[in-house]
């Protein structure tokens, strides 16, 4: 079997590597052509640690492609994964323009059987979409048969989860399908759900929204934390002892951001809502999230008075560690809000960088830590890359304006940073 991956971003370049490591042929196609030159030559388009040095391997073997010739990769293989984007509209529901595109392709191009999987995070239904949008598109009645395989890898740890799954799931309602994938995944040890498409479908959203759910409860309970004077990080770890309820997820912090939990969350919203099922659990989860960025730069605007013409230092702008993804990054809202409310705003991120809009030029952008705290009347860390913790923030507080930190994930020792001077506050560790 040879394997065709549309769509080379996270999802699509890391199921490429996967295969090619297990031992297929693969092609991995893209309309852009800028990200398949760069591919060709072993290079990413994005920060995924260890990512790149595989894929290298791979393209130097000869077991992984990529082109941007659609018409000849379908002809070509026998085995489709779509792994596209399927970003929200402004409704908040996903938008399959993507997904249409590449079922519409399939169906012009097949001379013969294709097994077309679903990898991207798609609506319940989609998949019986995909059918039809591949059948009118078809120039004859070629067979193909369709599958969900959610994918659960995270950003930044991207290649130790997908060699490493924790499950695999299928949702397909064809015999030869699932014996078909079986053999794709033949190396995975690890427990399978083979069950119908719908529900594959939704258990990747159930799954994504269960995830933003712990970690909105948390950072609501963490506001009552400040109250009560008790530290939410000890109450995380008192709760999470309980296997029922599990250690990870539990960080309070500014929110989950990034490509997959808001978009996620609010499909299943706007899918319950099509169908009359009030999801009132998850109006809450995002209703904390939207909130959440807010919550502590009101601490910070209360300590600073106000924030016109103070200087406020950002450490970090990637919506979690370990990747330079922006999207969703609680850290912009919170440089948005600055500039709208006149502070001069200075930043750091080890690799992540602004998006190239005007209203970033007032942002002074620096190349190291030390230099973004200098003179800063406040400190907002956004994003816990370990470099922050390791930083000597002794000798930095000479650095500064006023020594007020305002740790947006709860990653300093709050005891140490205010036995050294600091006035700290976090998010549920008053
Ligand atoms: C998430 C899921 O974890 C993956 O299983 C899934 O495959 C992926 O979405 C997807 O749908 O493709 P990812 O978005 O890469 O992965 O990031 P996470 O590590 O889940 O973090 C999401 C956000 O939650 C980050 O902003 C992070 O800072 C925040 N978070 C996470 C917390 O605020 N507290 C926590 O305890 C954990």
């Amino acid at each position: 079997m040879k394997i065709l991956i549309i769509g080379t971003g996270y999802v699509g370049a890391t199921t490429a590597m996967v295969f090619a490591e297990t031992g297929w042929q693969v092609t991995g196609l893209d309309i852009d052509a800028g990200k398949i030159e760069r591919l060709k030559q072993g290079r990413l388009h994005f920060h995924e640690p260890g990512l790149e040095a595989l894929i290298a391997k791979h393209v130097q073997s000869g077991r992984l492609q990529f082109t941007t010739d659609k018409e000849i990769a379908i002809k070509e293989h026998d085995v489709i994964f779509l792994c596209v984007g399927t970003p929200s509209l402004p409704d908040g529901s996903a938008d399959l323009r993507y997904i249409r595109q590449a079922a519409e392709d399939i169906g012009r191009s097949m001379k013969g059987y294709k097994l077309v999987v679903t990898k991207s995070t798609v609506p319940v239904g989609t998949q019986e979409k995909i059918k039809k949008w591949i059948e009118s598109a078809q120039q004859a009645a070629y067979p193909f048969e369709v599958a969900s395989n959610p994918e659960f890898l995270r950003e930044g740890k991207a290649v130790k989860d997908a060699l490493n799954p924790d499950r695999i799931v299928i949702g397909t309602d064809s015999q030869r399908a699932t014996e078909q994938l079986k053999k794709l995944y033949w190396p995975f040890v690890c427990p399978w759900i083979v069950t119908t498409p719908r529900t594959a479908e939704l258990i990747k959203y159930a799954s994504n929204s269960f995830l933003a759910t712990k970690i909105s409860y948390m950072n609501e309970l963490a506001r009552l934390c400040d109250e009560l004077e008790v530290d939410v990080t000890e109450i995380a770890e008192g709760m999470g002892l309980d296997p029922r309820i599990g250690s990870s997820f539990l960080q309070a912090g500014l929110g989950y951001g990034g490509s997959c939990f808001p978009k996620d969350v609010s499909e299943l919203v706007m899918t319950s809502r099509k169908h009359h099922v009030h999801l009132g659990i998850l109006e809450g989860v995002m209703e904390v999230n939207r909130t959440q960025y807010a919550y502590l730069l009101d601490k910070a605007r209360s300590r600073l008075t106000s924030f016109a013409d103070k200087t406020v230092t950002i450490l970090g702008l990637a919506f979690k560690p370990d990747t330079d993804d922006i999207r969703e990054a609680p850290a912009l809202r919170i440089i948005d809000q600055l500039l709208l409310e006149q502070a001069n705003v200075r930043l750091y991120d080890p690799i992540a960088a602004l998006p190239p809009h005007g209203s970033y030029r007032a942002v002074k952008v620096c190349t190291s830590a030390e230099e973004a705290l200098r003179g800063a009347e406040a400190i907002i860390l956004c994003t816990e890359w370990p470099e922050f913790e390791r930083l000597d923030w002794k000798k930095a507080k000479k650095l500064l304006g006023q020594p007020n930190f305002f740790d947006g994930r709860n990653m300093m020792n709050a005891k140490r940073m205010r036995r050294i001077g600091y006035y700290y506050q976090g998010i549920g560790k008053a």
